[in-house]
C-alpha cells in the first residue's frame, strides 16, 4: 500500500521542528553541562580534592558529558566572542545562568582556550586534571600561550579532553610553538581515531561517522592555517602506527593539494574525508596479509587489491554512512585505477575519474613509499618519489596534480637531507613560499662545516643573498641523512 503524501509546507514544518527539538535537547543537556562544569571548577577551587563536594561535583561532570555525548554522538565546548555553543548550538544566556556562563567563558578565555573537544572514552581522572589545570593555570599564565597547558595535560595523562584556540589566534601565531603544538594535537587526534575506526571494524565495531568528520575538519582546518607544521608532521613514523599515519598523511597532502588548485573549505572537508578513508577497505583484508614480511604470493596480492570495493562496502557499514562524503566512496573505489584505467579495480567501460580520486592517487602515491622503505629497510629518498612521479607517466597521476604536489613540497621536499656548498649537512624544514624559488627549500642546519653536531641548528633560507646579491648557502647534492648519523625524522618541525 502507498503511503499518503504529506503536502510539501507540512513536510517542511514538521523538519523544522525536528530540528528544534533537536536543537532544544543540546541546549538542555548542554546547560546541565556547563552547570556541572562550572561547579566542578568552584568546588576544585575552594576544597581540597578528597572533600565530598569536589567528589560529588567530579561525578557531576563525568557523568552529564558522558550523556552529551551518547545523545550526541560528540562533545564540542567552543567559546566565540560572547558565546558558548555547544555542538555548534549556542547556548541561550538568562539572568539565571549569567554567572555561570562567563565564569566558565572567563576561565576558558584566559587559558588561551578556543574549544574544548571531549572525545568518547573520557575518565572521570581527566576531568579532574583538566579542571585542576584550568584553576591552576589561568591566573599564573593568563594569555593566549596554549601550548603549556597542552603540555601539562600530556604529561598529566589527558588524552581524551583536546584543546584548540580562538581561530584568530591560530591564524596570528603561524609558526609559533603555540601553532605547532595543536598542529600537533590535530595530527595526534586524527591518528586515533583513524586507529579505533580500523581496529573497531576489525573487532566487528561500527565506528561513528561523526567523529571522523569532526577530526578531517580539524585537520583541514589546520592545513589552511598552519600547513608547514602539518606537512612537516607526516614526516614522524612510528612501525606500530604505520597504517593509521599514512591515512592521516594522504588526508593532509590531499587537503593541501585541493588548496592549491582552489577548492573551497566545504569541499576540502569532504577531500579530507576522501584522503583519510581512502584504505578504509584494507580492514576487510586479513592482517597476515597486510603485515608479511615476505613478499605476497599472486593469490594474497589479488586479496590486497580488492581493498578498493571493499572500502566502498565498508563505508556503507559505517555508523551514520550519511555523513561520508559520496565523493569519498568513489574515491576509495578508483584511487588505484590510474588516469589510463590501467590500474585496480578493472573497469568494463571508459570512465571520468573524479578530481577527489585523481588528488587522493597522488597523495596516496608520495606517501606509499616512505611508508614501505620503513618497513622493508630500504631508504627511498623522497626528491626521487617526487621525480619519478612526475617524470614516469606509467604510473598513472594527474601531471598537474603532481606539479601541486611539487609547489607543496618543493623539489627537495620536508625532510630531504642535503649537503650544501657551506659543507654543511642541512634537513629541508620547508618549501620556499616564493613558487620561483621551489628549488631553494628552508634548511634546518643539523651538522656543520667542521663536522660537529648541532642540536638546535638555526634554520636558513636557501634563496637569501649577501651583500654581493651571490647565494650564501646552496645545495650541491641530496644524500641518506643515516650516512651522516642524522635522523631526518626528528627535524621535521
Ligand atoms: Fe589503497
Amino acid at each position: 500500500m502507498t503511503q499518503p503524501q504529506v503536502p510539501a509546507p507540512q513536510r517542511r514544518q514538521s523538519l523544522v521542528r525536528a530540528l528544534e527539538s533537536a536543537e532544544g535537547s543540546i541546549r538542555e543537556h548542554g546547560r546541565d553541562f556547563l552547570v556541572a562544569f562550572y561547579s566542578a571548577l568552584r568546588s576544585l577551587k575552594l576544597y581540597p580534592i578528597e572533600n565530598d563536594q569536589v567528589q560529588r561535583a567530579l561525578d557531576g561532570i563525568f557523568d552529564t558529558a558522558n550523556r552529551l555525548y551518547e545523545v550526541e554522538g560528540e562533545l564540542e565546548c567552543r567559546v566565540s566572542h560572547e558565546f558558548l555553543y555547544i555542538n555548534s548550538v549556542r547556548l541561550r544566556l538568562n539572568l539565571g545562568n549569567y554567572a555561570t556562563f562567563s565564569h566558565v567563558l572567563t576561565t576558558l578565555r584566559q587559558c588561551g582556550i578556543g574549544a574544548v573537544d571531549v572525545e568518547e572514552g573520557v575518565e572521570r581522572r581527566e576531568w579532574q586534571v583538566f579542571l585542576s589545570q584550568l584553576i591552576t593555570y589561568a591566573p599564573r599564565d593568563a594569555g593566549p600561550d596554549l601550548s603549556g597547558l597542552c603540555q601539562r595535560m600530556t604529561q598529566g595523562g589527558v588524552t581524551h579532553i583536546l584543546l584548540r584556540p580562538p581561530p584568530e589566534h591560530e591564524e596570528a601565531f603561524g609558526d609559533s610553538e603555540e601553532a605547532k603544538e595543536v598542529a600537533k594535537r590535530a595530527y595526534e587526534r586524527s591518528v586515533a581515531v583513524t586507529k579505533e575506526l580500523i581496529s573497531g571494524v576489525r573487532m566487528g565495531r561500527t565506528a561513528s561517522a561523526k567523529r571522523i568528520k569532526r577530526a578531517v575538519q580539524s585537520i583541514v582546518d589546520q592545513v589552511l592555517r598552519n600547513e608547514v607544521s602539518l606537512v612537516g608532521l607526516t614526516m614522524v613514523r612510528g612501525y606500530d602506527e604505520q597504517i593509521f599515519t599514512h591515512s592521516v598523511n594522504v588526508c593532509i597532502f590531499s587537503v593541501s593539494i585541493g588548496k592549491r588548485i582552489g577548492l573551497t573549505k566545504l569541499q576540502l572537508y569532504d577531500l579530507g574525508m576522501a584522503g583519510l578513508l581512502h584504505d578504509f577497505g584494507k580492514s576487510r583484508i586479513p592482517l597476515e596479509i597486510l603485515n608479511s614480511e615476505v613478499p605476497l604470493t599472486a593469490e594474497q596480492e589479488e586479496v590486497v587489491r580488492t581493498h578498493p570495493w571493499q572500502g566502498v562496502l565498508a563505508l556503507f557499514g559505517l555508523r551514520g554512512h550519511g555523513e561520508i562524503p559520496y565523493r569519498a566512496m568513489v574515491a576509495s573505489y578508483e584511487h588505484h585505477m590510474k588516469t589510463d584505467l590501467s590500474g585496480f579495480p578493472k573497469t568494463m567501460k571508459p570512465r571520468q575519474l573524479s578530481v577527489f580520486s585523481k588528488i587522493v592517487a597522488v597523495a596516496n602515491g608520495y606517501d606509499v613509499p616512505p611508508a614501505r622503505s620503513f618497513t622493508k629497510g630500504v631508504a627511498v629518498r623522497p626528491d626521487e618519489v617526487l621525480r619519478e612521479m612526475r617524470e614516469n607517466r606509467d604510473l598513472g597521476y594527474d601531471p598537474t596534480l603532481v606539479k601541486a604536489l611539487i609547489n607543496l613540497l618543493g623539489v627537495y621536499p620536508v625532510g630531504t637531507c642535503v649537503i650544501l656548498d657551506t659543507y654543511e649537512i642541512g634537513v629541508v624544514h620547508s618549501a620556499n613560499p616564493d613558487l620561483s624559488q621551489l628549488h631553494r627549500p628552508v634548511v634546518r642546519i643539523v651538522v656543520t662545516a667542521d663536522g660537529g653536531r648541532i642540536d638546535p641548528g638555526p634554520l636558513v633560507d636557501l634563496a637569501s643573498v649577501d651583500e654581493t646579491g651571490n647565494y650564501q648557502r646552496s645545495i650541491i647534492k641530496v644524500t641518506d641523512g643515516m650516512d651522516y648519523g642524522v635522523n631526518t625524522s626528528e627535524y621535521s618541525t
